[in-house]
């Protein structure tokens, strides 16, 4: 009931092409009312009691009532295209824009097939109901409480003969929609699992072929496959098994109302003029009853459809920026966390971390992999609210912070590189659309990217293939590199975003970066100790605590986890070298 009723909220503004569509609808029930009356003056005034004049004026009336009929449906039917199509433009539209207002975490529950699936076949669903299927349930329904006031009027008699089959069909149709919900529900949660893996299979495509997987995809795609068949199947033997049945159920109502009328009449309290006015109205009576279970069908699929839409749009309210948001004055990078707790659903990742990073200040963090590197940066940006504790940038805490402005002073470069489809030149400005061309090259020399990209056929006006696959690891992350300097941040953060750069060129883009970014605040996730011997402090994470923290000169003093770190990528150097001599 709920989802039907915010399904209604969609179609609010567009109320005039509704109720429009009503009135249009009602002229044509009432038009189709009124002919089988005619009929029975036809039979009883025209035919039996010999008023012939009247015969071409009853005919007139009869086709006129047809053209109306036809006129107002094709009207109808335009209003509602219309209303269905806008509802979702605004639904779909709504829905992007929200999709990219969602947090991390939605985004690490939900897969990118199953979203894709929400926002195409789920969306059609909606829009079904919206055209066609609530304007339908009330043509059925009008129509069905039409004929029954103007059967009554003939023959409660009658009326009452066929009415006495429609609890059995209320029960029948009740029993199906009981059997059939549940599984619209999952042939919707198979199409989204099918697009998944189609999704995902092309993404990785590189990897199913350089291991040889084909079949084992194309096996566990039939699989799935198979599933979703399966349920098909299922639906449509459910489906043809009541639909005959109901239609059985219905078509009893006729010879029952004939009986019932051939006795009356034979008894003389019937004429034959309403005998033949009411065969008319049988149909109408008993089309509703037969139309039921297609109408549940559609209501049911387009409210399992709209609860997963309404769910998505419910999401996301976990990261959301307070009323009075702050923006410091000017951003200057200093960023203190105070005792902060973080963890993924139960699992704790960040253990009491307190850390100041001044303005202009290098923050090295090493640690093992898995040991919250790339959690501990990804907190500054607020992509995730902590426990308990606090993160402060320029002296206003995260949470309180207007959060695109804040997001817009950190230059990001991740872990897991991202190009998009697009130009060279493009991908560098994206943080910065406006950005010139001068400013481009400029953050393309500083992430020493500017001699592959001059060596591009078309420089930085070529286009990079998906995910940027034109490209070597080295060349995609010197372009993010770029990407984050273009945006001239107050914040930088460099999550193992050297490591397919060669030594040398790291030194080079570090060197770079010392001269522009002066006076920015850099966080360096690496594992090269050349990466992080500068910072002006290196955290070694362990398990999701500072294990040690300090200049490279007091850790090496220290002889502590840093100092085994140094001690063995120089051993392996060594053994190295000795091995090549
Ligand atoms: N989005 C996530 N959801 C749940 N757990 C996560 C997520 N990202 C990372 N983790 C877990 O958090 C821990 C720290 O991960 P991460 O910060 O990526 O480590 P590092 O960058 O040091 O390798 C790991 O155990 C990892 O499995
Ligand atoms: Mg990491």
């Amino acid at each position: 009931m709920d989802t039907i009723k915010r399904i209604w909220g969609l179609m609010k503004p567009y109320k005039k092409h509704m109720i429009g569509g009503l009135i249009l609808q009602t002229v044509v029930i009432v038009a189709t009312l009124i002919k089988p009356y005619i009929t029975k003056f036809i039979v009883d005034d025209v035919i039996e009691g010999g008023l012939y004049d009247m015969l071409i004026p009853f005919c007139i009336m009869i086709i006129g009532l047809t053209l109306l009929t036809g006129g107002c449906n094709f009207l109808r039917s335009v209003l509602y295209e219309r209303m269905s199509q806008s509802a979702m433009w605004d639904l779909r539209t709504g829905l992007y824009a929200h999709l990219q207002e969602m947090p991390y975490e939605f985004y690490d529950k939900h897969r990118v097939g199953e979203i894709m699936s929400r926002m195409t076949g789920d969306i059609d669903g909606v829009r079904h109901l919206i055209a066609f299927g609530l304007i339908h349930v009330y043509e059925q329904g009008l129509r069905f409480v039409g004929a029954f006031i103007f059967m009554m009027t003939m023959s409660w008699e009658i009326t009452l003969l066929v009415l006495s089959l429609t609890p059995v069909i209320a029960i029948m149709a009740w029993l199906f929609n009981k059997k059939v919900r549940p599984l619209f529900r999952e042939v919707r949660e198979q199409n989204a699992t099918l697009n998944t893996i189609t999704q995902e299979n092309l993404a990785g495509m590189h990897v199913v072929k350089a291991y040889a997987q084909e079949p084992f995809e194309e096996e566990r795609f039939n699989k799935e496959n198979q599933k979703l068949a399966d349920m098909h199947l299922k639906v449509s033997w459910l489906w043809s098994s009541f639909v005959p049945f109901m239609d059985v159920l219905a078509s009893l109502c006729t010879p029952i109302a004939l009986l019932g009328g051939l006795l009356l009449t034979i008894h003389g309290n019937l004429d034959i003029g309403t005998m033949v006015g009411i065969t008319g109205y049988i149909w109408m009576l008993v089309d509703p009853m037969r139309q039921l279970p297609n109408i549940i069908n559609m209501v049911t699929n387009a409210v399992t459809s709209a609860e997963k839409l309404f769910y998505y749009v419910d999401f996301g309210a976990s990261i959301k920026e307070p009323e009075n948001a702050k923006t410091p004055v000017e951003f200057k990078g200093h960023v203190v966390f105070d005792h902060v707790n973080f963890s993924y659903g139960h699992q704790p990742v960040l253990k009491d971390i307190c850390l100041e990073a001044k303005p202009g200040e290098t923050i090295a963090v090493m640690g093992a992999t898995g040991s919250g590197k790339s959690t501990l940066v990804t907190l500054l940006g607020r992509f995730y609210d902590i426990q308990s504790g606090s993160i402060k940038i320029d002296g206003i805490d995260v949470r309180q912070h207007a959060l695109k402005p804040l997001r817009r002073q950190i230059g990001y470069v991740m872990q897991e590189t991202f190009l998009f489809s697009d130009t060279i030149a493009d991908n560098i400005r994206y943080g910065n659309p406006g950005g010139d061309m001068e400013r481009v090259e400029r953050s393309a020399k500083v992430a020493q990217a500017t001699e592959f990209i001059d060596h591009m056929p078309q420089g930085y006006e070529t286009v990079v293939g998906e995910r940027g696959l034109g490209l070597s690891g080295g060349q995609k992350q010197r372009t993010a590199i770029a990407r984050a300097v273009m945006i001239d941040p107050a914040i930088l953060i460099l999550d193992d975003s050297t490591s397919a750069v060669d030594m040398e060129t790291e030194y080079l883009i570090q060197q770079e970066l010392k001269e522009v970014l002066k006076d920015r605040t850099t966080f360096i996730i690496a594992h090269r100790i050349s990466s992080v011997k500068n910072a002006d402090q290196i955290l070694v994470l362990d398990n999701g605590e500072i294990a040690e923290r300090g200049t490279h000169k007091e850790l090496m003093e220290k002889g502590g986890i840093y100092y085994q770190m140094v001690m063995d990528q120089m051993s392996s150097a060594v053994k190295v070298e000795k091995e090549v001599q």
